[in-house]
């Protein structure tokens, strides 16, 4: 086989890529524009031939280094000008290893932990011969309905620009070009977990402060944290689509926030200009994107199709085309493929005989970090830990769902690979010389329409298989285990295509057919433990009411069973804490924690009308943002001030004392919050400005110590200026963000 040898010129980027720039083609330019996906897009002869004519840039959902290396060779060994073509994938929380869900993963506000599962997710991406992933997704959501925010990482500015920074700092790895690292294309620019009514692909309609202030930081935090790419949204904003706003993608990201990276269309997203109505024709459409600032097209040919005719009759300069060029051409280069086009895909003789082998994974990563990502709701009467030696009936639709437990976006993890709740119980009753039985109970829903739904993308396997049996002879099996036991476990929740793209609910109930087995369950009057499984926020209401207690897990990923297990048997202490808030019911939505100050706040113990309130059920949410329960106790002290006044460039200490005042060793994440009371415009009654996850022992107390300097105080105005403005500011600190200890100071 011909071998590959880099080009000459290496050594200067700008002066190599404007040299190649110079030889290629109006075709060959076009091409590199091109990422498609493998699979249903094109058959795979076909693919080499596109590649080696310089009609492909870019391919994703090719998941082997054995996939690929012929791919890479029709491009480097056999085009014309040898450009190598770059492999995607969405790894969004994990590879082969499939970690939590970005809920999952936010929850545990431990930013070491988010790092190294993206360390591991490249690192085994790359084994594959994969340079760059579609994430992190850092959509901030205040939505519930809308099915992705389990990909994201919930609705704090402040925490998800965090985990932003943390998640392209583990993908990316000390540099985009080592042979582990793949490349971050933080989406879904921007604004896409905004969409009306939380129904998927829905419209967005924003003030630019509440865009400045709440939506837009967590993508810059990728940007500045050196994300080398930004997937455009498939939303429009404020009327004009994502993927043809110029205002956006020029003026904003490049202009004010100087990205010089990337930008990929979603998928097919140019192409749906037109039923957005801004474009009469694929030509219009091809035009508006690539003026706009798309560079790669995402599946689809239109701008192979349109642009070579665009830029000869003069409608589109060939300077614009050159630019999205030289942006394909430069992240090749800092991704080292010029170099060595084979660095991530390696030698034939390397290549595992099984892609899928046990070997291939990272179980104990996925164990530490799923440990760390689940949210304690609810904990009455000491249900949880539960007794080792006891004995459990392990019951619900989610008890025994290798699929469901990865979540949605799983990439290539593999559901044999998974170990389920009943795995990870049943080996840890067997160690403690326990009883389990299990029994499922329920099915997930009975609505045949939604199972319908939920497999109708399932081509090879439908992924919810209904137990056929009456839903009567499941609850009386189920019933008759919890009685031959000391506990029951309710495994229960959403299957993972409930909450995925385009599955946006208007209910955020635990379907009926569960429902009813969790009351059959409480009528037998034994402990009653929820494990919950879901990818939103769900209205527990009724289960708050009736549980003992209430384990939120997410989707907790390969190892989630025994994670699980390791928290239920209090082999863990459970620490992790809501990156989003629970609402009561589903007419409450929006619910956020940091919402503008209003002139007519409701008041809780305080009757009356003409408050802002909805009258049938309490105010605020059922789990503030920032809860979390633990098997031990903290108290915090009051909030010490270094000083009353803070000057302009100086910064202040507040600090509390929190104690460990329980029986056993535990975690808690220590909350700083800022309000400003009174500023030129509404501002939120409190804002995320820091936080410190501790460890304490039992007994133990740690000052936590924040420093707040006007970095913390500022935000942007009505005339989107980031100003810290003088006077009061109350500072906040608490283990949730509803309650807290407050003292003020005042900016000078
Ligand atoms: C999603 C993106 C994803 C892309 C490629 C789209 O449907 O919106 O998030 O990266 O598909 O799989």
């Amino acid at each position: 086989m011909q071998r590959y040898v880099p080009a000459p010129g290496l050594e200067n980027k700008a002066a190599f890529i404007d040299g190649l720039i110079a030889r290629m083609t109006l075709d060959e330019k076009i091409g590199q524009l091109r990422l498609i996906s493998i699979g249903p897009e094109m058959t795979k002869a076909r693919i080499y031939d596109e590649i080696a004519a310089g009609r492909i840039g870019a391919t994703f959902n090719t998941v082997t280094s054995a996939e690929n290396r012929p791919l890479q060779e029709a491009a480097a060994l056999r085009s014309r000008l040898r450009i190598p073509v770059t492999f995607a994938y969405d790894i969004v929380h994990g590879h082969r290893t499939i970690f939590p869900i970005g809920l999952g993963l936010a929850s545990s506000w431990d930013m070491e932990v988010v790092r190294q599962s993206a360390r591991v997710a490249a690192a085994e991406a790359a084994a594959d011969g994969i340079d760059m992933t579609f994430a992190p997704m850092v959509d901030i959501s205040r939505d519930p309905r809308w099915g992705r925010m389990s990909e994201g990482f919930g609705e704090d500015p402040f925490l998800v620009s965090e985990i932003a920074r943390a998640s392209v700092r583990g993908l990316q790895g000390d540099s985009l070009a080592a042979p582990d690292s793949i490349m971050a294309v933080a989406k879904h620019f921007a604004l896409y977990g905004a969409v009306e009514g939380g129904r998927d692909y829905n419209t967005v309609d924003m003030s630019p402060m509440r865009m400045y202030n709440d939506y837009l930081p967590p993508y810059r935090a990728a940007i500045e944290a050196g994300a080398g790419g930004v997937m455009v949204a498939l939303n429009s904003i404020n009327g004009v689509p994502a993927t043809s706003n110029t205002w956006l993608l020029r003026d904003l990201l490049r202009g004010q926030w100087g990205f010089k990276g990337l930008t990929v269309s979603d998928h097919g997203a140019i192409t749906e200009l037109m039923q957005h109505g801004v474009a009469g024709d694929p030509r219009e459409a091809a035009r508006l994107a690539v003026e706009a600032g798309v560079d790669l097209s995402m599946a689809d040919s239109i701008y192979l199709e349109q642009l070579p005719q665009l830029v000869r009759s003069g409608t589109v300069r060939e300077q614009t085309l050159d630019a999205a060029v030289r942006e394909v051409l430069g992240t090749k280069y800092d991704l080292g493929l010029f170099h060595d086009p084979f660095r991530r895909i390696g030698d034939a003789a390397r290549d595992p005989a099984d892609a899928d082998a046990e070997e291939r994974l990272h179980r104990a990563e996925a164990r530490a970090v799923a440990r760390e990502s689940m949210v304690l709701l609810e904990n009455r009467n000491g249900a949880l830990p539960l007794r080792k030696g006891a004995r459990i009936a392990l019951v619900g639709p989610l008890a025994d769902a290798p699929i469901d437990i990865m979540g949605s976006w799983s990439a290539s993890g593999k559901f044999k690979h998974s170990v389920t709740l009943l795995q990870g119980m049943r080996e840890a009753v067997a160690a403690q010389g326990g009883q389990l039985r299990h029994a499922r109970g329920a099915n997930a829903t009975d609505d045949a329409r939604i199972v319908e739904y939920l497999n109708f993308m399932n081509w090879d396997m439908p992924e919810v298989v209904q137990d056929q049996r009456p839903a009567e002879a499941m609850i009386a099996e189920a019933v008759e285990a919890a009685r031959q036991s000391d506990a029951v476990v309710a495994a229960v929740g959403e299957t993972r295509g409930m909450s995925h793209e385009s599955s946006s609910r208007t209910s955020l109930e635990i379907p009926a057919s569960q429902r009813a087995l969790l009351a059959a369950l409480k009528a037998t009057g034994k402990p009653l433990v929820l494990v919950l499984m879901n990818g939103r926020p769900l209205a527990l209401g009724w289960e708050r009411d009736n549980a003992d207690a209430i384990l939120e897990t997410w989707y907790t990923g390969t190892e989630g069973g025994h994670a699980i297990s390791d928290v239920l048997f209090g082999d863990v202490n459970p620490a992790g804490k809501l990156p989003i808030t629970f609402p009561r019911s589903v007419g409450q939505i929006p619910q956020y924690y940091n919402h503008l100050r209003i002139g007519r706040p409701f008041t809780e113990g305080q009757p009356g009308n003409y408050t802002s309130q909805y009258f049938e059920e309490p105010n605020g949410p059922l789990y503030p943002f920032g809860y979390g329960r633990s098997y031990t106790d903290f108290s915090v002290s009051d909030v010490a001030l270094s000083a009353d006044t803070l000057e302009r460039g100086g910064t202040l200490s507040a600090s509390v004392a929190v104690k460990n005042t329980g029986q056993r060793a535990g975690a808690t994440v220590v909350q700083l919050y800022i309000e400003d009371p009174a500023a030129s415009v509404a501002r939120p009654v409190k804002e995320l400005k820091g936080f410190r996850k501790l460890m304490l022992q039992p007994g133990e107390e740690q000052v936590v110590r924040f420093a707040v300097g006007e970095e913390q105080l500022r935000f942007f105005n009505a005339r989107l200026e980031q100003v810290a403005e003088p006077g009061r500011f109350n500072v906040q600190i608490g283990l949730d963000s509803r309650d807290v200890k407050q003292r003020s100071f005042e900016l000078r």
